[in-house]
């Protein structure tokens, strides 16, 4: 089976992370993958999730299965932190979700699902995305098509464009939109842009997925849930992925979940019967360990309380190296204006660097970050600020743009 096999491509974010792994230079600087460093340049577990996870082994009298999509408890904390209390999506119980490996995992579901019920349907992700979303769909065995998102003139979200396109996407396709923090731009629409986009959706019966794995990383918790409530008028139907891999620092544990709004119950409950029958055929049913974190957290007052002050100042710290990184290159570069740094949102800048002009970091400064030029901001310290703005500075001034 194996004999005379070509290798397969190496993953575009993962593939940087060994990479950098194996550079003996130590002056190295790691802003490939998406991961959170504090002050000290290390990725903490959270102290609320340490005290949840305390609570957890006292308690824990069985290792059995949670069932197919995962308890109840974390099916209705989910839902709470998506749409806020009281929500008339949770009044009229026309949400299900299921606990599913992290939110890629989460995304895989919803393909298998969505080729499931409607398997000539294409998926439209914006122009960048995430380098994975077109795997995990086409993996599924659905076309994936794209729909213009960044305005390389003004560094900004192309919004007419994006908007013109959506409304020409055949009746029933499905529309792929990052929550908040959008991965790799860090350029997110305006609340009114959110609202057209959802008017827009709806008008040509389009079905939006929303990856959401920043929640809490670009204003705070409630507010960045601001653009999947645009999307949750009465009776619109919606898909949305979620993660707590970003805002629980529970990258390992692959803890994430589906959430299918239909426009009833019923149709919900429907829904929810082929999720099931996807995730069964797939992984059987999802590791307990993480989501166990997560309910404990968020029923929990005390621990809540302390998630959301560390969210808080994990939000603070990514913006204050934001505006570190502008401000620096801005000294460094002061023909160039920076102010497009400052307003991208969550761990990702799209830097504006070419292919060229990375591999030359990477080759020649030890400095790894995507081809795309994006760069993970919460990966920066003080400390390699300086030597990351001096490096862009000498790749700028020597090759030309
Ligand atoms: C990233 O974009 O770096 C993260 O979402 C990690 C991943 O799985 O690619």
């Amino acid at each position: 089976m194996f004999r005379a096999l070509e290798m397969a491509p190496a993953d575009p974010i993962f593939h940087l992370n060994e990479a950098y792994a194996q550079d003996p230079n130590p002056s190295k600087i790691n802003l490939s993958v998406g991961v959170y460093k504090d002050a000290a340049g290390h990725t903490p577990v959270f102290a609320s999730v340490r005290r949840a996870e305390e609570r957890i082994l006292t308690a824990e009298t069985t290792k059995k299965y949670v069932g197919i999509p995962g308890s109840r408890e974390y099916a209705d904390v989910v839902q709470a932190l998506l749409f806020g209390p009281g929500h008339e999506i949770l009044a009229s119980k026309r949400a299900e979700t299921a606990h599913t490996p992290g939110g890629t995992g989460a995304l895989r579901v919803a393909a298998d699902l969505i080729k499931r019920v409607s398997p000539e349907v294409r998926v439209w992700v914006s122009e960048p995305t995430w380098p994975n979303h077109a795997n995990v769909f086409r993996a599924a065995g659905l076309a994936v098509e794209t729909y213009p998102y960044f305005d390389s003139e003004t560094n900004g979200l192309a919004f007419d464009r994006m908007l013109a396109t959506i409304r020409e996407i055949p009746e029933g396709d499905v529309v792929l939109l990052h929550g908040c923090c959008h991965n790799p731009t860090g350029i997110d629409p305006t609340p009114d842009q959110w609202v057209a986009v959802a008017d827009a959706l709806a008008e040509r019966g389009l079905t939006p997925l929303v990856d959401f794995a920043y929640q809490g990383l670009a204003e705070g918790i409630r507010e960045d849930a601001a653009g999947v409530l645009a999307l949750c008028a009465p009776g619109r139907e919606l898909l949305i992925a979620n993660s707590f891999s970003k805002n629980f620092g529970l990258y390992n544990e692959r803890v994430g979940a589906l959430t299918v709004v239909a426009s009833t119950q019923q149709d919900a409950e429907a829904a929810f019967s082929h999720v099931k029958k996807c995730i069964r055929s797939n992984y059987s049913n999802p590791p307990a360990h993480g989501a166990a974190i997560v309910t404990t957290v968020l029923r929990d007052p005390e621990l809540r309380d302390e998630w959301e002050a560390e969210v808080d100042a994990m939000r603070n710290r990514i913006n204050h190296m934001r505006r570190l990184l502008a401000d620096t290159l801005a000294a460094k570069l002061p023909e160039r204006d920076y102010g497009f740094i400052k307003a991208q949102r969550g761990m990702f800048s799209y830097s504006g660097l070419s292919p060229e002009q990375v591999d030359t970091l990477r080759n020649e400064y030890s400095i790894y970050m995507l081809g795309s030029g994006r760069m993970n901001v919460a990966g920066l310290t003080k400390e390699t600020i300086q030597p990351l703005c001096q490096a862009i500075a000498d790749v700028l001034g020597t090759t030309s743009l």
